[in-house]
C-alpha cells in the first residue's frame, strides 16, 4: 500500500497520543502513522484496540533513548514529520524523581531532534525530497510558570518554570527552538492547558478522583483547594494538534486552552456531584470523601492560557463545554471499569500509598 506522508507520533499510547493517533489513523487514511511509544507505566496499546488493526497503523516499541532504535525507525520509515508527545508527564513524579524527566523529556527530544535533523537534510540533498517536513513538539502551558488573580500566559509570556516536570518541558522546548535557529529545521511548538477526558490515567486529579468516588476512597485536595487550572477536554486537543501540524507557521508557538478556569475545590464539587447523580447516590455522598492534603511542593497558584492565536489564525475552538467533557468522561469511566482497574493493579497500588498514605 502507498501513502502520501508518513508521520511519526511518539507517546501515541499514552492519554493525548492514544486521541492524536486515533484521530490521524482516521480522518487521514492516506497517511501512514508510525506509534513510537516505549510502554511505561502511562503507555497502554489497550487505548487503541479500536484502530490498532487499521491498514495505515503502525505501532514501534521503542524508547527515546535508545539512539540507536530511533535511528533504525527512522531510516526504515522516512517520516516527512513527527509529532512528539512522548514524556514523563506527572508533576508529582518529577518531584520524587526529577532525573527520570530530565532523560526521557529532554535527552529523548534532543535525540528525536538529531534523527529528523539527520533525514530532513538527507532527503534535501537527494531526489526524495520531504515533502513539508515538520517536527511538532507538543508542550505544557506550565512552562509559563504561575499567574497571579489575573492575567493570562500569551505566547509571548517569559518562560519561568516551577517543577522539575515543568523545568525538563521548557528545556526541551528552547532545544526544539534551538534546532529550528542554528539549523533552520522546521519546527512547530504548542502549549496546552489542562486535558481530561478517557483514557487518562488516574494519577491526575480527574480521574484519580473519578476512580476514588467509585472505590469510596478520600479525595486528597491539595492545601487550600483554591488553586486554579484551565480545564480542555482532550479529543478537542487532538483536533488543535492537527490544525497546528498542518497549518501552523514554521518555528512559530501557539498555545491552546479553552477559557476554561476552575478552581480545583468547585471542580471537585462538580465532579462529586455528577458522579452521586450517575451512580443514584444521595445529594453529598462523594462531597463527604473530601480530605484536605499536605500541600504539593512549589504548587502553581494559578494556570489560564489565552488561546485568541489559534482561534484567529487557525480558526480552532474547542467543542464542548466543561460540563458536557465532564459528564462524557464520568460515562467513560463508568464503561470502561475493566480499564481502570487493569491499570490501577500491580505497581499502581505502591505509588498510591507513597502518595497518599
Ligand atoms: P502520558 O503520561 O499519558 O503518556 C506519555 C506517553 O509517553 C506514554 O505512552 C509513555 O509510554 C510514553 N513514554 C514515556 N517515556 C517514554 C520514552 N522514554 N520513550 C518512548 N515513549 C515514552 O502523557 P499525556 O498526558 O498524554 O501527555 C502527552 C504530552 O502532552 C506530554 O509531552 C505532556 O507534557 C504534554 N501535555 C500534557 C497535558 C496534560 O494535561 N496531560 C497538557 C499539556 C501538554
Ligand atoms: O497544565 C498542563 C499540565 O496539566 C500538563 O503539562 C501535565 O502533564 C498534567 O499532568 C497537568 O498538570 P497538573 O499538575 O496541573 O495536573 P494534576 O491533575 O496533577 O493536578 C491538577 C490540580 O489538582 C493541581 O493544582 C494539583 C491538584 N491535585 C492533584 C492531585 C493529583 C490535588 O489537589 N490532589 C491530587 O491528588
Amino acid at each position: 500500500m502507498s501513502f502520501n506522508r508518513t508521520i511519526i507520533i511518539t507517546g501515541g499510547a499514552g492519554f493525548i497520543g492514544s486521541h492524536v493517533v486515533r484521530l490521524f489513523v482516521t480522518k487521514y487514511p492516506d497517511y501512514r502513522i508510525v506509534n513510537l511509544d516505549a510502554l511505561t507505566y502511562a503507555g497502554n496499546l489497550e487505548n487503541l484496540r479500536d484502530i490498532d488493526q487499521l491498514p495505515n497503523y503502525v505501532f514501534e516499541k521503542v524508547n527515546i533513548l535508545d539512539t540507536a532504535e530511533l535511528k533504525r525507525v527512522f531510516d526504515q520509515y522516512q517520516p516527512d514529520g513527527v509529532i512528539h508527545l512522548a514524556a514523563e508527564s506527572h508533576v508529582d513524579r518529577s518531584i520524587h524523581s526529577p532525573l527520570d524527566f530530565v532523560y526521557t523529556n529532554v535527552i529523548g527530544t534532543v535525540n528525536l531532534l538529531n534523527e529528523a535533523k539527520r533525514i530532513w537534510l538527507n532527503s534535501l540533498n537527494s531526489l526524495n525530497s520531504l515533502n513539508g517536513f515538520r517536527f511538532y513538539h507538543v508542550s505544557t502551558d506550565e512552562v509559563y510558570g504561575a499567574l497571579g488573580d489575573t492575567g493570562f500566559f500569551t505566547e509571548e509570556t517569559k518562560y519561568d518554570p516551577h517543577s522539575p516536570y515543568s523545568a525538563s518541558k521548557a528545556s526541551s522546548d528552547h532545544f526544539v527552538r534551538a534546532y529550528h535557529d542554528t539549523y533552520d529545521l522546521p519546527v512547530v511548538i504548542s502549549n496546552c492547558s489542562n486535558n481530561y477526558g478517557p483514557y487518562h490515567f488516574p494519577e491526575k486529579l480527574i480521574p484519580l478522583f473519578i476512580n476514588n468516588i467509585i472505590q469510596k476512597k478520600p479525595l486528597p485536595v491539595y492545601g487550600d483547594g483554591l488553586y486554579t487550572r484551565d480545564w480542555l477536554f482532550v479529543k478537542d486537543h487532538a483536533t488543535a494538534i492537527d490544525k497546528v501540524f498542518h497549518a501552523g507557521k514554521n518555528g512559530d508557538t501557539y498555545n491552546i486552552g479553552g477559557f476554561n478556569e476552575w478552581r480545583n475545590i468547585d471542580l471537585v464539587k462538580l465532579l462529586c456531584k455528577q458522579m452521586d447523580e450517575k451512580l443514584g447516590n444521595a445529594p453529598g455522598t462523594s462531597d463527604a470523601l473530601i480530605t484536605y492534603v499536605k500541600d504539593r511542593p512549589g504548587h502553581d497558584r494559578r494556570y489560564a492560557i489565552d488561546a485568541t492565536k489559534i482561534n484567529q489564525e487557525l480558526g480552532w475552538k474547542p467543542s464542548v463545554t466543561f460540563e458536557e467533557g465532564l459528564a462524557q468522561t464520568i460515562d467513560w469511566y463508568l464503561e470502561n471499569t475493566e480499564w481502570l482497574s487493569r491499570v490501577t493493579s500491580g505497581a499502581y497500588q505502591d505509588y498510591y500509598k507513597q502518595m497518599y498514605s
